[in-house]
């Protein structure tokens, strides 16, 4: 039987639970897919963490050279995370000739043009499944499944930390800080939780999924990326009431008039499939030509749902002699004949508090008129005035950012009680 030999760098939730189940699962593998896969060495700078896995002290490298000279390794899994060192530790593992699986979306999405040239000119397979969405299984289907498609959208929760504080502040009216902390307390939020909450995480991997699912680089750098940091949660409440739920949503678009990549919050309408997807639960909604809409779903992040996505990897990797890489030009930027859309259009939630006195509707009106913008819903609060002021809410139809921020600058100089609190995009 073939086998095939299996280095880990970084024994972490996901390196611990890709360990735990190319351990526990090895039979079934042998028997399923005709391959011994084996672990057979680890890179962990703590040594307690790789011996109370079970893992024979021999089998723990000392540093990446070790790990890159021994002849029994094949594929070198980095669950590190981050750029430095793991981007060095990949590159030397492609040089020596080992195929790499991943699960970094920060160094996939930033150097994924430089591994995949490693890995072309050293025959090796370069595997990313991980790096997006956990369990889901979304790279493969943009690789593989979907390829006969144009496809013309991508939206999706790709981040399971920021939907998860979405849905305990939808569920019990709780503030942003006190769920975090929540959060942080339960070891969904890092300590630091930038990444997620500011969208970061988000951004990275739709670069991937966007790049895949256009057939050109999307660089970070042109995703519009918002976080979670300023949601009240009187709007969620006003979105609950008009029929929608707020998430961090990942959208990708690629119309006439380009391509549009953004990363903020949103509300979707309570019908979509997206908005019952909750807690730390991701999912991506994918539209295509032929196949028009599907949908993925499942746990974004976790030590064994992300292992198995890598191990996914090792299994397609160890029972295939041929590796496939990017349909598309992968450099550093997006193809130049590439166009941007960068004034997209939207629907849009407003919510102001304006004085309870005749005329100042009617201003707030003829602002919204003169910028084009058209209404869909409102909601205007019979509430005691709160700083001189009554709550009103509305929604609008699809209209153009530009419009939108030109007449909240004007809603704001109406007069001092006038005056916009949150402005939340709407997915129609
Ligand atoms: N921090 C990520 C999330 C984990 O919350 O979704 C997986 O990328």
């Amino acid at each position: 039987m073939k086998k095939v030999g299996v280095a880990i760098l970084g024994l972490g939730v996901v390196g611990g639970g890709t360990y735990k189940i190319l351990t526990e699962k090895r039979d079934f593998y042998k028997k399923n897919h005709g391959v011994d896969i084996i672990v057979e060495s680890v890179l962990e700078l703590r040594k307690e963490r790789a011996l109370a896995l079970g893992i024979d002290e021999q089998k723990i490298a000392s540093n990446i050279a070790e790990v890159c000279s021994n002849p029994e390794v094949d594929i070198v899994v980095e669950v590190m995370g981050g750029v430095d060192p793991a981007k060095k530790y990949v590159l030397a593992a492609l040089n020596a000739g080992k195929s790499v699986v991943t699960s970094n979306k920060e160094l996939f999405c930033k150097y994924s043009h430089e591994l995949e040239k490693a890995a072309k000119k050293n025959n090796c397979g370069l595997f990313f499944e991980a790096s997006c969405v956990g369990g889901v299984p979304v790279i493969r289907s943009l690789l593989d499944n979907l390829q006969g498609n144009k496809i013309t959208s991508l939206l999706g929760i790709i981040n399971g930390t920021t939907n998860y504080i979405l849905t305990k502040m939808s569920d019990g009216g709780a503030s942003y800080g006190d769920v975090l902390k929540e959060a942080q307390s339960l070891g969904y939020a890092e300590a630091n939780p930038t990444a997620d909450v500011e969208g970061y995480d988000a951004a990275y991997k739709l670069s991937i999924l966007s790049s895949l699912a256009f057939h050109t680089k999307i660089p970070f750098e042109k995703i519009y990326r918002e976080g979670i940091t300023a949601i009240d949660s009187l709007d969620i409440s006003y979105g609950k009431r008009l029929g929608y739920t707020l998430k961090l949503i990942a959208l990708g678009k690629n119309t006439e008039n380009g391509i549009e990549v953004r990363v903020h919050p949103a509300f979707i309408k309570n019908s979509h499939p997206l908005a019952s997807v909750n807690d730390s639960y991701n999912a991506v909604f994918i539209t295509g030509d032929c196949v028009e809409d599907v949908m993925l779903y499942g746990r974004g992040a976790g030590a064994l749902p992300t292992g198995s996505a890598i191990v996914g990897d090792i299994i397609y990797c160890a029972t295939h002699d041929n590796f496939n890489y990017s349909a598309f030009k992968n450099t550093p930027n997006a193809d130049p004949d590439t166009k941007f859309v960068s004034n997209f259009k939207s629907a849009y939630y407003i919510r102001l508090v304006a004085r309870d006195k005749a005329g100042v509707l009617s201003k707030v009106s003829a602002v919204l008129g003169k910028n084009s913008i058209s209404l869909s819903q409102v909601i205007q609060e019979n509430a005691e005035e709160e700083n001189g002021g009554v709550p009103l809410v509305l929604v609008s139809h699809e209209t153009s950012e530009k419009h939108i921020l030109k007449a909240v600058e004007e809603i704001n100089a109406i007069d001092k009680f006038a005056k916009v609190q949150s402005v939340i995009r709407v997915v129609t």
